[in-house]
């Protein structure tokens, strides 16, 4: 999906408002539906940013180097997409369940706020919270950002002040910031990639969007197309009440990882990988036995069953959900509930500098915006 620039009028914004909250300075988590959820980066009060340096302007997300309190983070700044998207005309409830499951933001602090909650949150580049930009800051971005035209030479910039913006915030997820220079794929170290994603699924995320450049330092860092258990396309489904199989299959991250791998090879990547999921039809040894096995449907078509490889849909998120209940109910977990968190420098240790001048720009942008 290719982000326009906004159409958002201020019923849509109105809309928006009625079906999700934005707690700006406040300790809320999100998003406000069934599952895991993202705690705020800064639960009281206001988040200070310094603007480094913008990263990429993305499908979804623009990525901006920041600095916070004197240490370098990774921003992941999300707009809203565009309104033909969030079928607007849709009564409250059903839009409010379509943004919690299917926005890009709610998208990763649903992974995110799972990964957490079951102690995975080192398997992918750390994330430290979410934040709602203050309109101010949204300017300051804005007019930092490089403008990119379509085709068309309409301007693509989901972060473009527009009506209504400043009652909807754009919002942001703060990660660690992977070094420039940092390995980030190492064919080397594949299976290991591969567990780490099997893992994953087996937690009831499906990260859907599997490719090189969403590793930084050999960990995940890209949530924006991910399914969490509880996904309510899954569960309609599960319950009998959706008229079609989830568009996202259980085997969806395997055959990414393989299709990564062929993209490795073909692309002249050294050294070629052989290692598979799923047998390729190009790419096999004749000993090589192979993960995947094939088993009949009932409707004769075949299912790919893979060995080992768990299921994502059938996570069991309210287990995990009663066995957090009850160790904060516990003396012990209620103990541990009392700590806080560590201190913003502890958290992200090599790069920090000393505070610069006192302008919020450190670094020039890359290209200007016209006027
Ligand atoms: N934590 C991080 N530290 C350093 N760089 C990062 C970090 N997160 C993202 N980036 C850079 O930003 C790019 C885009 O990040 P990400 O994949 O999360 O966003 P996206 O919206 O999916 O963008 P794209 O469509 O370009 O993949 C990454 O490929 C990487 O170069
Ligand atoms: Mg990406």
């Amino acid at each position: 999906m290719r982000i326009k620039n906004l159409l958002m009028s201020e019923e849509v914004a109105d809309k928006i408002q009625q079906a999700v909250e934005f707690p700006r300075g406040k300790d809320v988590w999100l998003p406000d539906c069934e599952g895991p959820k993202l705690q705020p980066f800064r639960p009281f009060g206001h988040t200070a940013i310094e603007w480094v340096r913008q990263i990429n302007e993305g499908r979804q997300a623009f990525v901006w180097k920041v600095r916070i309190d004197g240490v370098f983070y990774a921003l992941k700044l999300h707009g809203f997409p565009h309104i033909g998207w969030l079928r607007p005309s849709a009564p409250v409830e059903r839009m409010r369940e379509k943004i919690h499951h299917e926005d890009s933001f709610y998208r990763e602090c649903r992974a995110y706020g799972r990964l957490q909650e079951v102690g995975l949150e080192d398997l992918v580049v750390r994330c430290h919270g979410y934040v709602l930009l203050t309109p101010q800051q949204e300017k300051e971005v804005h007019e930092l950002s490089y403008e990119e035209l379509d085709s068309d030479g309409e301007e693509l910039d989901p972060l473009k002040p527009r009506p209504g913006s400043d009652r909807l915030p754009v919002r942001g997820i703060v990660k660690e910031w992977v070094e420039e220079g940092t390995v980030h794929f190492d064919p080397r170290k594949i299976r290991q990639l591969n567990n780490d994603l099997k893992t994953i699924n087996s937690v009831g995320i499906i990260v859907h969007d599997i490719k090189e450049l969403n590793y930084m330092g050999g960990k995940l860092v890209d949530f924006n197309d991910a399914w969490t258990i509880p996904y309510h396309e899954v569960t309609a489904w599960q319950k009998g009440v959706a008229y079609r199989e989830p568009s996202v299959d259980r085997m969806t991250d395997p055959s990414f990882f393989d299709a990564m791998i062929d993209a490795w090879n073909e692309n002249g990547g050294r050294p070629r990988i052989w290692f598979r999921n799923i047998r390729s039809l190009e790419y096999y040894r004749p000993d090589d036995k192979g993960m995947a096995r094939l088993r009949k449907r009932a409707s004769g078509t075949p299912k790919i069953v893979l060995k080992g490889w768990p299921d994502p849909f059938s996570y069991d998120w309210k287990a995990t959900q009663k066995a957090r209940q009850k160790t904060r109910a516990s003396p012990a977990g209620r103990a541990n509930a009392g700590v806080k968190p560590r201190r913003q420098s502890e958290r992200v240790g090599p790069q920090q500098e000393p505070r610069a001048t006192k302008g919020k720009v450190l670094q020039q942008k890359t290209r200007p915006r016209k006027k």
